[in-house]
């Protein structure tokens, strides 16, 4: 098969944790016999720095004119004194909105080697795997904005189909799992959501009556993610309390550096980052976890390609990595691997 992506290496640690999953991807490749082509664009404040915008029409259409999207994060010191619609993280809200990639995917684990990197007591990690299944492209991230002299506002505003089209990816996702869904919204002060709730209890009823729906207000989930995770399998969510929960669940699995995820759009479209940003702090010095980046690679390979055999090696030879001890700073930071060493053990653990 040949596989046509777009790399988007960003800003901070971005290049790093790509170019690492570029060599795993070419291995992975040469191994099950596909024809990998990377095209590779500006995003962020890398490309703020060239062209003067977060997200030139170059990128864009490279995106476009490739299967896939893999972004590495963008954001850091050097742009925070930007306008907001020169930020860079604009640039990603913008490439999310215009590749309209509104179902966004942050699978969770309780993986056991890296338990002792979690602030939690193992009791509290047994048994946690669940989905966040964040809306990412309405809400409050995308409403009108306003900024005077002493007043400013987002306006947080949902329409019917971009409620009904995220509960039936999540729902769909449900149904692949262990057929729960939880709809998390604040439905006791906010008018989105009492009409999220509506949205999706009718599109539940009527579509998925096989799926168990139920609701929580979301400061309450904040809590039960720490006290009682397992009792979760997919949970879906509006763009802004995603956000926040999906950062929030990252703690369950020892590190924010593990976390992957897809955006996925209409036919099969998708971006494929990880959850962190660009840890300006530790960019350019060897010592980011790619993990994260890696396991989002191994999204693309499952949701995009359909090629799940590849899919499962990579995750498999990350499990196997971290289960020999080998690790980056974030999971052990006083005996640590750097960033190419860790995937020159994933390559190898591949086999
Ligand atoms: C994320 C990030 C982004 C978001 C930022 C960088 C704009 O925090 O992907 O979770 O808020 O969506
Ligand atoms: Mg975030």
């Amino acid at each position: 098969m040949e596989l046509n992506m777009c790399v988007l290496p960003g800003d901070g640690i971005g290049p790093e944790v790509t170019e690492q999953t570029v060599r795993l991807l070419e291995v992975v490749g040469q191994k099950f016999h596909h024809k990998l082509n990377f095209d590779y664009g500006l995003i962020g404040g890398a490309a703020y720095d060239e062209t003067g915008q977060p997200l030139p029409d170059d990128t864009l259409d490279l995106c476009h004119n490739n299967d896939v999207t893999l972004l590495g994060a963008v954001g850091g010191p050097a742009w925070d004194h930007l306008p907001g619609d020169k930020r860079p993280e604009k640039g990603l809200l913008d490439l999310r909105q215009k590749l309209q990639v509104f179902a966004n995917l942050r699978p969770i684990r309780y993986i056991p080697a890296v338990s002792k990197s979690s602030p939690l007591k193992s009791e509290y990690l047994e048994g946690v795997d669940l989905l966040v299944v964040r809306e990412l492209t309405g809400g409050i991230y995308f409403g009108e904005k306003s900024k005077g002299i002493d007043k400013a506002s987002d306006l947080c505003a949902y329409q019917r189909h971009e409620i009904e089209r995220v509960i039936r990816v999540a729902a769909q996702m449900a149904k692949q799992r262990r057929g729960k869904l939880c709809s998390i919204d604040k439905a006791n002060v906010l008018e989105t959501s009492r009409f999220w709730r509506e949205v999706s209890n009718k599109i539940m009823t009527n579509e998925f009556p096989e799926i168990t729906l139920t609701h929580c207000l979301v400061d309450a989930a904040a809590a039960y993610l720490i006290q009682s995770a397992a009792q979760f399998d997919v949970i879906v969510t509006e763009n802004m309390f995603g956000d926040i929960l999906s950062d929030e669940a990252s703690v369950l699995c020892g590190s924010l550096g593990l976390l992957p995820s897809a955006s996925l759009g209409e036919g099969g479209v998708g971006l494929y980052e990880p959850v962190h940003g660009s840890a300006p702090d530790i960019a350019g010095k060897n010592l980011a976890n790619p993990s994260g980046t890696m396991l989002s690679a191994a999204l693309a390979l499952r949701y995009s390609y359909s090629l799940t055999e590849e899919a499962d090696a990579i995750d498999a030879a990350i499990d196997t990595v971290l289960q020999s001890g080998c690790m980056t700073k974030d999971l052990s930071p006083n005996d640590y691997v750097s960033t190419r060493e860790f995937t020159d053990a994933v390559i190898q653990a591949l086999g």
